[in-house]
């Protein structure tokens, strides 16, 4: 009889250890060689580009899977979290791969039934571990896997060339590998060992040298000290709870996400950029209000952006999700975050990643520093760290022209990621042309519907023309003063630059 849910082993196993990290490399390839790379997976398992599996899908994925071939039994191990009998594991594992697996204390034996002790999850190129699942329940310092949240954070990091780089709340170590890649020196921090842990085994698996792993809570570890580069991923959640220190903070309301936020500016080096995920008690009058204020006095430029409004319930949903096989818990838990929402009366949430860059000029305290808040489209996040320092690039280029006139005498073009696409449609016996839309193809996903005028000003604006001479041609003197503030907004968001 197949599982119907992970089957953790019988005691809690520790972390998984690099023996070295040529031992480490060495797993990270053999499990490749395996297929145990995220298209021959998705295929396998037939899911969709996500591999967040739950609890509920796992009798079809065990279906769909079998055991019979190498893959299937370490994704039965590695991923679904089910043991596999040892003489199977030793029947279609290779050797080699065994003792590494072995020597990096990824498997425990319970009475000839072999269980993984750890979830292996490939992200692009990098495999990593986190604690398995279904084994959460009842551990606070738990380690979760790489989720939605994180990717959204590594896709709207500024990257560039940095001396030291800080992954504040580092969990599995996502973050500060991906920061690897272009810092010189990465530090990550967490108060959790046992998520440090994982971080320097992962560092190893993805043959990373030059992570540094520092315990302490929030600051504390990096106290006095000034980065060129900060990512934070903190347990921003309003939760009444204390169950998961990846989840619950254990501070009230949203100010475990005004503590981080607070905090950063005095990490950062002139010009350095910070990426941080927060929420807060959202005041539909003006929801930018909580944030904006904790970054009074900043000495930082901000963007904050938005990523979703929720309202009480969407937010207790999504964040016990865990509890979905468990329909009284499930239940008993969306009673108490709402009741917690009611008390402190909170009506919607919001959650952002608020990007923040320290100004060259923070030492003089008459240069304040601004935050716009931009409201980004549901569509999936991608990469987007070029087009979001873009977004103060070209912020700093308008805050230099102090005019509408000296905006008009400015050339613009349309980005090269700009793509214009119509729809049409056979109706009434002929094709007729219908909307006309601007997107990007890359970057943040943003997209705009196109009025003829617009689109037309949209042509011209080829960066061989002013944009004065452009809105004279494409919606014609009566119009200019909207053309021009449709421009203005184009070139915010990252549609139009400056030649
Ligand atoms: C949402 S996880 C982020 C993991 C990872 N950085 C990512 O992006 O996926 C939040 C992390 O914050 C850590 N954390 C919770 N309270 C903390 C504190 N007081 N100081 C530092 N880290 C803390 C948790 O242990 C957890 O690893």
């Amino acid at each position: 009889m197949e599982p119907v849910r992970p089957v953790p082993p019988p005691r809690r196993p520790d972390p998984p250890r690099a023996e070295s990290t040529k031992a480490a490399v060495e797993l990270a390839s053999l499990l490749r060689d395996a297929g145990y790379e995220s298209p021959r997976i998705q295929q396998r398992l037939a899911t969709g580009d996500e591999l967040l599996a739950r609890s509920p899908e796992l009798p079809s994925y065990l279906r769909r899977l079998g055991d019979g071939d190498e893959l299937a039994v370490l994704l039965r191990l590695f991923l679904l979290g089910v043991p596999v009998e040892r003489a199977r594991l030793e029947l279609l594992v290779p050797e080699r791969l065994r003792q590494r697996l072995a020597g990096a204390e990824l498997l425990v034996d319970d009475a000839g039934l072999v269980h993984g002790t750890a979830r292996l999850v490939p992200h692009d190129d990098l495999l990593i571990a986190s604690d398995p699942a279904g084994a959460a329940e009842g551990h606070a310092d738990h380690v979760a896997g790489v989720h939605r949240p994180s990717v959204a954070l590594a896709h709207l990091t500024v990257r560039g060339e940095e001396e030291r780089a800080l992954d504040l709340c580092a969990g599995n170590g996502i973050q500060a590998i991906l920061l690897a890649a272009h810092a010189s020196h990465v530090v990550a921090t967490d108060v959790n060992t046992r998520a440090l842990a994982y971080a320097t085994f992962n560092a190893a698996l993805n043959d990373v040298a030059n992570v540094e792993v520092r315990a302490g809570s929030f600051f504390e570890p990096v106290e006095g000290e000034r980065f060129d580069l900060v990512v934070a991923n903190p347990p921003y959640v309003v939760s009444p709870e204390s169950a998961y220190l990846f989840r619950d903070s254990g501070l009230r309301g949203d100010a475990v996400s005004e503590l981080v936020v607070r905090g950063t500016p005095a990490l950062l080096a002139p010009g350095a950029f910070a990426s941080v995920l927060i929420a807060w008690a959202l005041d539909p009058d003006d929801p930018a209000a909580r944030p904006r204020q904790w970054l009074e006095g900043s000495g930082c430029d901000a963007f904050l952006l938005h990523t979703s409004t929720d309202d009480p319930l969407e937010t207790a949903t999504v964040w016990n999700r865990d509890l979905l096989d468990r329909p009284d818990a499930y239940s008993g838990a969306l009673d108490r975050w709402l009741a917690y929402y009611h008390e402190l009366g909170i009506e919607q949430l919001g959650y952002a990643c608020l990007v923040l860059r320290k100004r060259n000029d923070s030492r003089d305290s008459s240069a304040a520093g601004w935050m716009e808040a931009l409201q980004l489209p549901r569509a999936a996040l991608r990469p987007a760290g070029r087009h979001v320092r873009r977004l103060f690039e070209t912020h700093d280029r308008l805050d230099e022209l102090d005019s509408d006139a000296a905006l008009l005498g400015r050339r613009l073009r349309v980005v090269d990621d700009a793509v214009v696409s119509q729809d049409t449609r056979f109706s009434g016996g002929r094709w007729q042309s219908e909307q006309l839309t601007l997107r990007l193809e890359h970057g943040l996903p943003f997209s705009a519907e196109l009025d003829p005028s617009t689109a037309r000003l949209v042509r011209e604006l080829d960066g061989s023309r002013t944009l004065a001479e452009a809105l004279a041609t494409a919606v014609g003197g009566d119009a200019a003063g909207e053309g021009l503030g449709l421009a203005r907004r184009m070139l915010e968001v990252g549609f139009l630059e400056l030649d």
